[in-house]
C-alpha cells in the first residue's frame, strides 16, 4: 500500500482529544483480542506500532495512526477484557461516542474472529453503525486458525447477520496476520478510501 510510512499519531482517552478531523479516517473495531492490532502491524509492516497481546483489553485508547494523508485508528475492543469493570466502562462509552460521532470516517472495519462468527455483542455495534450510517465492512481474522470444515458454516452465519445491516457491505475479507493473507486485497480497499 501506499508509498509512505506510517506514524504514531497519538492515544485518546476522550472525544475533546480527538485530532482535527480534517482527513479521511478508517477504523478497526472488534471484540477483545479478534486481531485488530495485529493486523494494523501487519498491513503496514511494522510490527510494534499498534501494542497487541494476548491479554483481551490490550488497546485502552483510541489510538490515532498517520498514513499518506489517512488516518488509521485502532480501537479498544468490546466485550470482555481483563480490566476493571470502571475502566471498560468508560472506554466502551468513548468507543461508542467516536463510532457514532465522527465526520471524517469513511469506513469502519469489522473485525470478526473466524473461528466464532459474528456473536451479539457484534450485532450491538453493527446497529451503532447502521443508526450513525458509518458504512462497515467485515473483516474476518485468525483465518490460519479456522478447521476447513468449519468454514462454509462460518461464512453463511456471517452472511445472514450482515444482511440485516444496511450499512454492511457485501464483500468480506478473510484475512491472517500470522501467514499475510488477505492483506493485498485489505490494503488496495483502504487505499481507495483516500481522499
Ligand atoms: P484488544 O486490543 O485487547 O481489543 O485486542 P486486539 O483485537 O487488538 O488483538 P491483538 O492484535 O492484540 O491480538 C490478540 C491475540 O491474537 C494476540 O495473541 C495475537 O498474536 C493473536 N493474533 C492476531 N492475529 C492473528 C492471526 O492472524 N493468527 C493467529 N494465529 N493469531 C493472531
Ligand atoms: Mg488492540
Amino acid at each position: 500500500f501506499f508509498a509512505g510510512e506510517t506514524t504514531f499519531v497519538k492515544g485518546v482517552v476522550a472525544m475533546s482529544g480527538l485530532p482535527p478531523a480534517d482527513r479521511a479516517e478508517i477504523c478497526f473495531a472488534g471484540r477483545s483480542n479478534v486481531g485488530k492490532s495485529s493486523l494494523i502491524n501487519a498491513l503496514t509492516g511494522r510490527k510494534g506500532l499498534a501494542r497487541a497481546s494476548n491479554t483481551p483489553g490490550r488497546t485502552q485508547e483510541i489510538n490515532f495512526f498517520e498514513r499518506d494523508d489517512l488516518y488509521i485508528v485502532d480501537l479498544p475492543g468490546y466485550g470482555f477484557a481483563n480490566a476493571p469493570v470502571a475502566v471498560v466502562e468508560k472506554w466502551q462509552r468513548l468507543l461508542k461516542s467516536y463510532l457514532s460521532g465522527r465526520q471524517t470516517l469513511r469506513r469502519a472495519f469489522m473485525l470478526i474472529d473466524s473461528r466464532h462468527g459474528v456473536k451479539p455483542v457484534d450485532e450491538e455495534i453493527m446497529s451503532l453503525l447502521d443508526k450513525s450510517a458509518v458504512p462497515f465492512q467485515v473483516v474476518l481474522t485468525k483465518d490460519d486458525k479456522i478447521k476447513e470444515k468449519d468454514r462454509d458454516p462460518m461464512l453463511a452465519q456471517v452472511r445472514k447477520a450482515l444482511s440485516k445491516h444496511p450499512a454492511a457491505f457485501p464483500e468480506l475479507i478473510a484475512t491472517s496476520s500470522e501467514k499475510g493473507l488477505g492483506l493485498p486485497t485489505l490494503r488496495s480497499t483502504i487505499h481507495g478510501l483516500r481522499d
